[in-house]
């Protein structure tokens, strides 16, 4: 449980984060039930609450003019030529260099540029779009600063002082790879290194997306620009007719607090020499580098391909007058059907893949929400450009159920947080172990295991591993205290089935507080070290993240 310290740290965050829902219409995981009662509140604060940095305030986003810049497009990436793929030098593969540099690009018209870190020159990088079975090599080139421009914390583990302050590397979210393609976080260069990876590809189709995974700084990498989408078509998705060309658009969406001077704001702790703080809330909520974008749009259905790139804030998503739309994707690839919604909740580092028919709404204005504020704005043209012969098939893919009988190990993994022993910073924790204690996880190649993750802590958390895809068997509640007593599973209440657009394959699951998320996993794919660990970046990078083993068969 936490502790009363804690308590007011959370408190001290739910201030912050209530001001940013008021604000900018962002709904933090914790600003539910406080939002009433939060005041107005432009001045950045520490955990502790203590007023931060004084002399940067803060930039109140509902004072900006909204839906006066167009929605940028990520660039879809081009490959430079052919080079010999590394696991196989008879075969060529087409070749891409993606270059990570400081730039600035201007959030908002009104709004002074903002210093950013990004791939290929832009904030979010280009999009990489892979084909099925075609394999691709991407140079990872680190061209930045040697210095970090946000805090970094050199008493977590892998950021220690006598490391270098900027390092990189690469991994690609989603994707299928061999562990020396995956970006593990030990493997990191810095400026002026650059490292060429292969990109199999051998996996269906999905959005996954492209991001800095670098030890202990992965939180301020990542908001300082480093990511992107790369999608992965195949011959069963493209049969479907679904909207696609200038009408398919990636909708990256993350949350930044700005100062009045339009640059990044990263809260730090109140103790000197540890900034470290356990989550991150902006107030300003940006969609593809813009804060409040508008897109036109013709009266013809859209698929984007929706991406929460936050490092701590979940979305929850709606339409202008709660008008449905359909969710035809999640994290890894179609559903088995569309599932309609009106309100779609992602969780950081989860995708969801919609369609958006705005066919009759010629001439009209709606906008897509967060907690019920217009991020977003879609103009829809009076008239279409050629006549909308798009599909949204009513069945898309057969998705089978894995049946528990294939498991063949359950385990027992606690998510929790802790105060360290100075009392100084929390620590989050999988399976009350630390980043560099002996692997403890260790599925066989090919064989099925359920892993039910325990959540004593007070936030949900969503859990992602790498190189495997899985299904979300339930959720369940449990007694806590029955839990801590003795560490028996007592559980309060009948277990909770997925919703209906978590029964495609997924690769980031939320774990609620107080629940037993239960997910059933095959470790197909490569014998190696992976990691697994939590999304909110914050705490990935305060050791909760644990290296895991697929071992050969014996
Ligand atoms: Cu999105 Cu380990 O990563
Ligand atoms: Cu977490």
């Amino acid at each position: 449980m936490r502790m009363f310290r804690t308590r007011r740290q959370f408190l001290a965050l739910t201030r912050v984060a209530g001001s940013a829902a008021a604000a900018g219409g962002l709904l933090s995981r914790q600003a539910f039930g406080f939002m009433a009662d939060v005041p107005m509140d432009s001045t950045p604060h520490s955990m502790t609450g203590e007023p931060l940095a004084p002399q940067r305030q803060m930039l109140n986003p509902v004072t900006l003019a909204k839906f006066v810049d167009a929605l940028p497009i990520p660039a879809v990436m081009q490959s430079e030529g052919k080079r010999p793929n590394p696991r196989n030098r008879k075969v060529q593969l087409p070749y891409y260099r993606m270059e990570m540099t400081e730039l600035t690009a201007q959030l908002h018209r009104d709004v002074p540029p903002t210093r950013q870190w990004g791939y290929a020159g832009s904030v979010p990088g280009p999009t990489i779009a892979a084909q099925s079975g075609q394999g691709l090599l991407i140079e990872w080139v680190n061209k930045l600063p040697s210095k970090h421009f946000l805090p970094v914390d050199h008493t977590l583990h892998g950021a220690e002082a006598n490391q270098p302050e900027v390092r990189t590397v690469a991994h690609v979210h989603g994707a299928k790879v061999p562990p020396e393609s995956d970006g593990y976080p030990e493997s990191w260069h810095t400026p002026g290194q650059s490292r060429t990876v292969y990109y199999p590809n051998e996996q269906d189709a999905s959005t996954l997306w492209y991001h800095d995974h670098a030890m202990g700084i992965t939180r301020l990498n990542i908001l300082a620009g480093l990511f992107g989408v790369f999608t992965i078509a195949d011959a069963a998705e493209q049969a479907h007719n679904l909207p696609s060309g200038a009408f398919d658009i990636p909708l990256i969406i993350y949350d930044r607090t700005l100062d009045r001077d339009g640059q990044l704001l990263y809260p730090v702790s109140a103790t000197p020499g540890a900034p470290f703080v356990s989550e991150f809330y902006g107030n300003a909520v940006i969609c593809n580098g813009k804060l409040f974008p508008y897109l036109e749009v013709q009266p013809r259905k859209y698929r984007f391909r929706v991406l929460n790139a936050a490092n701590g804030s979940y979305f929850h998503l709606t339409l202008s007058g709660n008008r449905p739309f359909h969710q035809i994707g999640s994290d890894l690839g179609l559903l088995a059907a569309p599932v309609e919604l009106r309100t779609l909740v992602l969780f950081p580092a989860e995708r969801a893949e919609i369609v958006i028919d705005f066919a009759g709404l010629e001439g009209q204005a709606l906008e897509l929400n967060t907690a019920g504020a217009g991020f977003l704005q879609f103009r829809v043209s009076k008239t279409r450009s050629a006549p909308d012969t798009s599909a949204l098939p009513t069945v898309l893919r057969s998705i089978p159920r894995t049946p528990q009988s294939q498991s063949v190990r359950e385990r027992i993994l606690t998510l929790s947080e802790h105060d360290d022993a100075a009392g100084n910073s929390m620590k989050m924790l999988l399976n009350e172990s630390h980043w560099d204690m002996p692997v403890t996880e260790k599925p066989t190649l090919d064989s099925t295991e359920i892993w039910s993750f325990v959540n004593l802590a007070g936030d949900a958390h969503p859990m992602h591993l790498h190189l495997v895809r899985f299904q979300v068997l339930d959720r369940r509640p449990f007694d806590l205290f029955a839990y801590n007593a003795d560490k028996s599973l007592v559980y309060t209440g009948p277990a909770v089935p997925p919703d209906a657009n978590e029964l495609g394959w997924k690769d980031t699951v939320r774990a609620e507080p107080g629940m037993v998320t239960r997910i059933i996993v095959k470790f197909a794919g490569y014998v190696g070290r992976y990691v697994w660990h939590c999304h909110l970046l914050e705490h990935e990078d305060n050791e909760m993240m644990r290296p895991y083993d697929i071992i050969k068969p014996s």
